[in-house]
């Protein structure tokens, strides 16, 4: 295989790993949870989801095939959008409690990601932040295999069910962090597009944006070979760089988002436009849990830690609310134009996957052509103009700063690594766009 586009760094790692789940994509397909859950073993599942999923057809369904293969089911459903540690280990005590063979996630990242974390201080007591990595945790690997795990994702973003990561608020900190292994990987994804035919418009262009931002920031990350190599190839974690896998699937991710993330948004009917989004999701997971994400993600965090009072209209959560997605592309084209001269042609190319014009651009210019095209489609599809319009302004910069300058994995990622200065000099570029 040629991947000597990737230049060898002297010390530098000299080759990639990458993890996949079973993966199986399709209308209809949750009816066949129960055979897929009896193929890895499963007599007696927990399954996750939450309170409204709990009521609606698909967690029904999911049970229905469960039964129907005499797989015994107890629900978990007291999951919070965004789940924190009283919520992860409240789950722990549910999965202690009964004698399970598999699990099964019904939901969005918030549900997949809660099912990965519980299984972990089941399986593996400790304190809550010994799997954590630096600055926050002991950085401790998780020991050993977690239960068979059957991922269902219910939203067109998060990508979870093809990913070794898990997202937590952790509430003493009062922000998010992330928990990698090679172990969280569920062993299978089950993704059925139907899930979003009901979904509303604004929750595809929140959940569509995380999808891009994943793909964006995977085709732009650091190479592969500029991490550092390590001695125990089996100790590599997944976020390991960009490298041709990820590259192959961001593309794909990132050409579904340019053409079908304003139709998904506008119209609930076209189902060729959700059906894809639901594919770039995973397609967009399937690179990020192999590369890893940088800064948009990194300065998203401190946007939910510091949001306060700030509520989200449409969602049915009544604590301080920003959707994921929204956190997380409103820093983006401020955070592109910094790092758009890093690696100019990285960045005309992923613009033009995207869709963009003006693709002759060079050096600095090439982040501001990305730019300009994450803006025409925030401002097709009713996103905020900045995080002024979320609530906050000049005087909150330095705490923003401060606080995401605590994800260094992911800042370190990007093909610039940003100062805290830096960071504040991108809020404050991200305050208005337009
Ligand atoms: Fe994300």
């Amino acid at each position: 295989m040629s991947c000597q586009h990737y230049d060898l760094v002297e010390g530098g790692a000299q080759s990639f790993t990458v993890a996949m789940p079973k993966y199986t994509f399709g209308r209809e397909t949750l009816s066949e949870a129960g055979v897929r859950a009896e193929s890895n073993g499963m007599k007696t599942v927990a399954l996750f989801t939450d309170p409204q999923l709990e009521q609606g057809p698909y967690v029904a369904t999911v049970k229905e095939s469960l039964k129907s293969r005499a797989i015994g089911v107890t629900v978990f459903s007291d999951i919070r959008i965004e789940p924190d540690d009283a919520t992860v280990m409240e789950a722990t005590g549910f999965l202690r409690g009964g004698r399970f063979d598999g699990v099964v996630s019904v939901g969005g990242g918030s549900v997949i990601d809660t099912a990965k974390a519980a299984m972990v201080y089941a399986l593996y007591p400790a304190e809550f932040t010994d799997y954590f990595g630096s600055p926050i945790g002991a950085g401790k690997p998780i020991p050993g295999p977690l239960l068979p795990h059957l991922a269902c994702p219910t939203t067109s973003g998060t990508g979870s069910e093809c990913t070794s990561v898990s997202v937590i608020r952790i509430n003493g900190l009062n922000t998010k962090f992330v928990m990698g292994s090679p172990y969280l990987l569920p062993q299978e994804a089950l993704v059925d597009p139907t899930v979003c035919d009901t979904l509303p418009g604004n929750a595809i262009a929140s959940t569509g944006f995380d999808l891009l931002c994943h793909a964006i920031e995977c085709y732009t990350a650091k190479a592969y070979t500029r991490w550092p190599n390590i001695d125990n190839p089996i100790a590599r974690t997944m976020l390991q760089g960009s490298n041709p896998w990820s590259d192959m699937a961001a593309r794909k991710a990132l050409e579904i988002a340019g053409e079908y993330l304003v139709r998904g948004v506008a119209d609930a009917d076209d189902r060729e436009a959700r059906d894809s989004l639901m594919f770039g999701a995973s397609l967009a997971g399937m690179a990020f849990g192999n590369s890893g994400t940088h800064l948009p993600h990194a300065m998203s965090y401190g946007i939910t830690h510091l949001m306060n009072d700030i509520t989200t209209d449409g969602y049915q959560v009544d604590s301080p609310f920003i959707p994921h997605g929204i956190s997380v592309v409103v820093n983006a084209p401020a955070i592109f134009r910094y790092l758009g001269g890093a690696a100019p042609q990285r960045h005309i190319e992923a613009a033009g996957f995207l869709g963009a014009e003006h693709l002759d651009a060079a050096g600095e210019e090439a982040g501001e052509v990305v730019s300009e095209r994450i803006i025409e489609l925030m401002k097709a599809t009713g996103m905020p103009n900045g995080i002024q319009e979320l609530g906050f302004n000049k005087e909150s910069i330095t705490s923003l700063a401060e606080s995401s300058a605590r994800q260094i994995r992911a800042i370190n990622n990007a093909p610039r690594v940003a100062s805290r200065q830096d960071m504040e000099s991108i809020y404050d570029e991200a305050l208005t766009y337009w």
